[in-house]
């Protein structure tokens, strides 16, 4: 059993602090946001995350879960300080530092113990030196004994927990070996292949393996607009593809493409991290662009099927990134709605867990509560976000009740034969017209 201090209750910051708990370890898991500390104080979570609520009471009940916003009190047995806070994109597409910074300034200041500081958060490579020397600078003539090692998370929003408990590896980098092997002993109840690396190579497997999955997105969605164009169906060509074990299954879904708090801000900053050393980053560069492209494709094949979208209702199924979670940041779903009001479209959505927070981000979005009330009198329905309750709606009540049968599936859910035997102008991503001769 371990004595780990997590700064930071983000969904990383809070999922990692609550697993470590959950495997036996004491946990405090600390933020300066007296808010957030007040919820989770109160058995609140502040974000929507499958399992999470349960396993933080169970470990709250259990005593090896707490909840702080005192550096001191945290840190005061602490063995390693995991670093979890934000990295958000600056002006240039950089990761802005600030948080990272007053979070290592917080342990040389609060900490007089030797200590494992431990950074989970996605970072600049060579951020891990920056801490060390932030951390001996500000000790002065004052020595701290600590080790940096750099732990990159691989947790998806909305599976984080099932992640963390199964991961596929785990990456510890670090100039000081003897450190990064007891973070090692940490994850060892969890029986996956670990790496051992320097700080910079594991700061960077991070950057190169969300620039990669998104690379794979993009790529998938070329091809689904070159499908459109030449009648061939996206999602039989990315099976036929997946059985090659070099290529494999995951992350060639077509559609409205990647958002959220991770992929845009990691791409966006790798692209600036290679310019800013003098490198091209022309792939990366290509890899955002078509991702842009997806959401403007929208707007522009509603517009070949309605004639113009002035006045024109249309109706969003789902406004979260992706489903089972309420982040709605870099949401390609927001994005088509505010290209489809600047066509002027009448936009009206529902979603089943993002509508609060997207209340708060377009004041004037008319929000209603189920799908049937977005497609009712609706000129066309747009399929933003794949939830799981969008899969089997009544579709002929959907049907009846839209003032014009049009429906653009920007995520490939539905059946494109079904929805066209019912009666729909079917628009999918790349179906082609393997689906009934009836490419789009
Ligand atoms: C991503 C990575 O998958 C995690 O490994 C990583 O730890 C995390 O970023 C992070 O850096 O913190 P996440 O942002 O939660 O996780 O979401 P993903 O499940 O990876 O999906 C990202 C976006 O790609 C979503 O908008 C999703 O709809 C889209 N996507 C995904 C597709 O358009 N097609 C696919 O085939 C897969």
């Amino acid at each position: 059993m371990s004595n780990i201090c997590v700064i930071g209750t983000g969904y990383v910051g809070l999922v990692t602090g609550t697993c470590f708990a959950d495997l036996g370890n004491q946990v405090t898991c600390m933020d300066i946001d007296p808010d957030r500390i007040g919820k989770l104080l109160n058995g609140i979570m502040p974000i929507y995350e499958p399992g999470l609520e349960q396993l933080v009471t169970q470990n709250v009940q259990a005593g090896r879960l707490h909840f702080s916003t005192d550096h001191a009190q945290s840190l005061a047995n602490a063995e390693f300080a995991f670093i979890a806070v934000g990295t958000p994109s600056g002006e240039e597409g950089e990761a802005d530092m600030q948080y990272i910074r007053s979070a290592v300034e917080s342990i040389a200041e609060h900490v007089d113990h030797p200590i494992i500081v431990v950074n989970k958060s996605t970072v600049p490579v060579g951020t891990g030196d920056l801490v060390a020397e932030i951390i001996t600078r500000r000790r002065g003539n004052k020595p701290l004994e600590f080790s940096v090692v750099s732990n990159p998370e691989f947790l998806r929003e909305g599976s984080a927990i099932i992640d963390f408990m199964n991961p596929d590896r785990i990456v510890l980098g670090s100039v000081n070996k003897e450190a990064a092997n007891k973070v090692a002993q940490l994850y060892l109840s969890l029986r996956c292949p670990i790496l051992v690396t320097d700080l910079r190579t594991a700061e960077m497997i991070k950057y190169a393996s969300n620039a990669f999955l998104a690379t794979r997105i993009s790529f998938i969605n070329e091809i689904s607009n070159m499908c459109d164009e030449l009648g061939a169906d996206v999602r039989e060509v990315a099976l036929g593809m997946g059985y090659d074990k070099r290529i494999g299954h995951a992350f060639l879904d077509a559609g409205l493409g990647w958002g959220g708090s991770c992929f845009p801000k990691d791409v966006k900053a790798l692209a600036h991290m290679a310019v800013l050393h003098g490198t091209h980053p022309q792939l990366l560069q290509a890899v955002m662009e078509i991702n842009r492209n997806q959401r403007r494709r929208v707007v522009m094949r509603l517009r070949r099927a309605l004639g113009n979208l002035n006045e024109k209702v249309i109706g969003v199924l789902g406004l979260s990134f992706k489903p089972n979670t309420d982040d709605i940041r870099d949401s390609p779903s927001l994005e088509v709605i505010h290209l489809l009001e600047n066509e002027g479209a009448n936009v009206r959505a529902y979603d089943p867990q993002a509508m609060e927070a997207t209340a708060r981000v377009i004041k004037h979005i008319t929000l209603v509560k189920n799908p049937y009330e977005v497609a009712d009198g609706a000129d066309a329905l747009v399929l933003a976000t794949a939830w799981n309750e969008f899969k089997q709606l009544d579709f002929n009540r959907i049907k009846a009740s839209m003032k014009q049968a049009i429906i653009l599936d920007g995520r490939n859910l539905w059946d494109p034969a079904q929805m066209r035997h019912i009666g729909f102008q079917y628009i999918g991503c790349g179906v082609g017209a393997s689906s009934n001769g009836n490419p789009q």
